[in-house]
């Protein structure tokens, strides 16, 4: 008798624990009270839902440039570089692509995690990794590299040389097409941080094109030029750079 009373409780206890991991792994309250902090008060730059196609809900159009995006990719794998809090990591994902998303910002990763859970993506994996020169070889090659956004941050900490150096490895590790763009010049004429960025002429758009195909790219082509969700004069051309 005891011993049927002992079994009873195990099978309590165990299914009560089960249901608690259930719970964890779910997209629970605490996970939605924790992403919706992270995104009020840390980073609005994508938003909180991947489908919902409402601009104002961040800061950079994501959404039309993903749709540039989406029917240029090849292949069967993406990488992300700076992959923010996922956007790009997550519609790629839901588009059948195997994703790494990468990123040096711990809180943004764990806003990425989040939505990842909440869209309930398995196929998007997030990693905290810094780029540098020294660690941008040990990347495999992709398919397809979403390099948006990010290199004149690069140029910003790095500085011009190291920072194109970087593009040279990244064009090395792209199977077939990058995604990158760059802001104009106006847009950080007045700004310290960026004077390292060379003078680009008349033309910034052909110094673009330019920079790629001398780091490596066989050809470049524009997609669209996109505006900030909060800046309409702030442009962004974005390009193709084709192996
Ligand atoms: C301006 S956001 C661009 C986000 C996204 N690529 C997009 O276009 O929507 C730049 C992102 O790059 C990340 N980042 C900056 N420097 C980095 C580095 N050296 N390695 C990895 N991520 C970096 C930042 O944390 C940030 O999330």
């Amino acid at each position: 008798m005891q011993i049927k009373l002992k079994m009873k409780m195990y099978i309590f206890v165990r299914k009560l624990v089960l249901n608690y991991l259930k719970y964890l792994n779910s997209f629970n309250l605490f996970d939605r009270i924790r992403l919706s902090l992270i995104h009020q008060f840390y980073s609005k730059y994508h938003p909180l839902d991947i489908y919902t196609k409402t601009k104002g809900s961040s800061k950079r159009n994501v959404i039309d440039r993903y749709e540039s995006i989406r029917g240029n990719l090849m292949g069967k794998n993406c990488l992300d570089i700076g992959c923010q809090s996922g956007y790009f990591s997550l519609r790629m994902a839901s588009d059948g692509y195997l994703v790494t998303g990468l990123d040096s910002d711990e809180v943004i990763l764990d806003k990425a995690n989040l939505m990842k859970k909440k869209h309930a993506i398995k196929n998007v994996s997030f990693a905290n990794f810094k780029v540098n020169l020294e660690s941008v070889s040990s990347l495999p090659v992709f398919d397809n590299i979403i390099y948006l956004s990010i290199h004149h941050h690069m140029i910003k900490i790095y500085g011009f040389e190291a920072a194109s150096e970087i593009l040279k490895v990244l064009c090395q590790r792209t199977k077939y097409h990058m995604f990158f763009d760059f802001p104009y010049p106006d847009a950080y004429k007045d700004n310290e941080l960026f004077s390292d960025i060379p003078d680009m002429g008349d033309n910034p758009d052909e110094w673009i094109k330019n920079y790629l195909v001398t780091s490596g790219f066989k050809k470049v082509v524009s997609l669209n030029i996109f505006s900030h969700n909060l800046r309409p004069e702030e442009k962004r051309n974005l390009f193709m750079a084709i192996k």
